[in-house]
C-alpha cells in the first residue's frame, strides 16, 4: 500500500509559520486552534486542495476518507448539491444586507418543529456563541452567578470555558465555574446543596466526550435524576449539543437519552459546513432570552441560514441519525475485529456516529511533553499509519461519521487499518500484545 508524502503541505506550513501564529498544541505556528493538534503528528497533511462526499485531497494530491468531517460540520458529505444550491440561491438574492431575510423565520420554524423542547430559536455563528449566550440567559433568568460543568468539558474557547490559569485568562473568569465528575450524581447533589440558591445553570454535552480519554455514556437514570434536581432547585439545564447535534436524534440528542433540558446549543453540523449556530429554548425562558443583548455583525448572514434549512430538511428526509449510527457501528465493528486478529484491543466509545478510538494495549497512553492533551506511542502510531495510507483519523479526539460514508469507504478503511496494524506490529513486535 502506498505511503503518502506531504511535501507540499510541509512547504506551505513553513510559509504559514512566518505570518500565522500557533497555539499551545502547535507553538511553532502556521495553524492555530482546534486544527493545530494534528500538525505535530508524523505524516499528517496540513492543507487540503479539494473535497467531495466523504473524502478530501491534500495539496500533495493524496486522497483521504475523512473521519473528522471538519471536526463535525460535514454531515451530509462535502459539496452536498441541495445544500450548496440553497446557499447559492440565497447568495444571489443577498447574504449580509441591512435587513434580515425571511429564510431566518423558515429556519426558526424548522428547528422549533424538529427539536422537541424548542419554542424559539436564536441564530449566531460558532458553537461558543450559543454556549456563552445560554449562560447569560440562565443568569438573567435566575439572578444567580454560578455555573456547573463536568470535568473534561469543552464548550468553546471563551475565557470562562478554559482551565483556570490558562494563558490570557484571569482567575475571575473561572471564579464561578464549578466542576463535578461526569456520572457522579451524588457529588452533583452535594455540590448543589453546598451552593443552594446560587447555581444559575448546569451546562453539559449530552454524553461525555472529552479529548484523549474514552468517551462515556450517561449511567442509567443519570440524566433523569439531573433533570429532576435542576427543576427542584430552579437551575437552568443546558445541553451543549454543538458536537453531537443531529448525529443521535434530530429532536435533540437529549431525546436519545430520554430527558428534557431548558436550553440546547447547536452548531457544527447544522448547515453542513456553512457558518451558523443556534440556541433554542423553552417558552419559560423566552423573556429572559429577550432581556439579554447578544449579537454579531455576521449573525444575520442569510446564505448559511438557507444552507441550514436545506441541511435540516435533508437530514429529516433520509433519517440521517439512523444511517450514521448504523454506518459507524459497521465500520467500527470491522476495525475492532481486524485489531483483534493482530493481538490489539481497539476500544470504541461514544456514539457509533461519533466514535472515539483507543488501542488499550498500552495503557495509559504516553502524553507528549509540552503539548497538552497530545500523546505518542502505540495508538498514536497506528493512527498515523492509517492517515499515511488514506484514512483520516485523529488519535486524541472523537471521530465523526457522515451520511456520505459508504460500504466502499468501509472496505477501504478496513484494508488500510490492516496494513497499519502490520506496520505497528513490525515496529513494536510482541511488546504490548494481549
Ligand atoms: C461540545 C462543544 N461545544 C462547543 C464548542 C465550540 O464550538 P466553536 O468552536 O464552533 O465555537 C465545541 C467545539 O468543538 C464543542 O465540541
Amino acid at each position: 500500500m502506498k505511503i503518502y508524502d506531504q511535501k507540499k503541505s510541509k512547504e506551505l506550513l513553513d510559509r504559514a509559520k512566518k505570518v500565522i501564529p500557533g497555539s499551545p498544541l502547535n507553538p511553532e505556528g502556521g495553524i492555530y486552534g482546534h486544527y493545530s493538534g494534528s500538525v505535530s503528528a508524523t505524516g499528517n497533511p496540513v492543507f487540503f486542495s479539494r473535497s467531495e462526499g466523504s473524502r478530501f485531497w491534500d495539496v500533495d494530491g493524496n486522497e483521504y476518507i475523512d473521519y473528522m468531517c471538519a471536526y463535525g460540520p460535514m454531515i451530509l458529505g462535502y459539496n452536498h448539491p441541495a445544500v450548496d444550491e440553497a446557499a447559492r440561491e440565497q447568495y444571489k438574492k443577498g447574504n449580509t444586507v441591512s435587513l434580515a431575510a425571511p429564510v431566518m423565520i423558515d429556519l426558526a420554524e424548522e428547528l422549533v418543529d424538529m427539536v422537541t423542547i424548542a419554542d424559539w430559536a436564536f441564530f449566531a455563528k460558532n458553537g461558543a456563541d450559543p454556549t456563552n449566550l445560554s449562560v447569560m440567559v440562565a443568569r438573567a433568568a435566575t439572578g444567580r452567578k454560578k455555573v456547573i460543568v463536568f470535568e473534561g468539558f469543552y464548550h468553546g474557547s471563551s475565557p470562562w470555558m478554559q482551565a483556570a490559569g490558562s494563558p490570557g485568562t484571569i482567575e475571575e473568569d473561572t471564579a464561578h465555574i464549578i466542576q463535578v465528575t461526569w456520572n457522579d450524581y451524588g457529588q452533583l447533589e452535594r455540590t448543589v446543596d453546598e451552593n443552594d440558591g446560587e447555581i444559575a445553570c448546569l451546562i453539559s454535552s449530552p454524553y461525555h466526550h472529552p479529548i484523549v480519554m474514552d468517551n462515556e455514556m450517561p449511567a442509567d437514570g443519570f440524566w433523569q435524576k439531573v433533570e429532576a434536581l435542576c427543576k427542584k432547585k430552579g437551575i437552568v439545564l443546558v445541553v451543549d449539543d454543538v458536537r453531537a447535534g443531529f448525529r443521535a436524534d434530530l429532536a435533540g440528542s437529549n431525546e436519545y437519552f430520554g430527558f428534557k433540558p431548558d436550553l440546547i446549543c447547536f452548531g457544527k453540523a447544522m448547515a453542513n459546513g456553512y457558518p451558523i449556530s443556534a440556541l433554542v429554548g423553552t417558552d419559560a425562558l423566552r423573556e429572559a432570552m429577550s432581556s439579554v443583548f447578544f449579537t454579531g455583525t455576521q449573525f444575520f448572514n442569510a446564505a448559511p441560514m438557507a444552507a441550514a434549512l436545506a441541511t435540516l430538511r435533508e437530514l429529516k428526509k433520509i433519517d440521517a441519525p439512523k444511517i450514521m449510527l448504523e454506518t459507524g457501528k459497521k465500520i467500527m465493528d470491522g476495525l475492532v475485529s481486524i485489531a483483534g486478529d493482530y493481538g490489539y484491543d481497539l476500544r470504541v466509545s461514544g456514539l457509533p456516529s461519533m466514535p472515539f478510538l483507543r488501542i488499550t494495549n498500552q495503557d495509559p497512553p504516553v502524553l507528549t511533553e509540552g503539548l497538552p492533551g497530545l500523546h505518542t506511542g502505540l495508538h498514536a502510531d497506528w493512527i498515523s499509519e492509517c492517515v499515511q495510507r488514506g484514512a483520516y483519523f485523529l488519535d486524541y479526539h472523537n471521530h465523526f461519521i457522515s451520511t456520505a460514508h459508504n460500504d466502499e469507504d468501509a472496505q477501504r478503511t478496513w484494508d488500510i487499518a490492516e496494513d497499519a496494524f502490520k506496520a505497528v506490529k513490525k515496529k513494536y513486535g510482541d511488546q504490548f500484545q494481549k
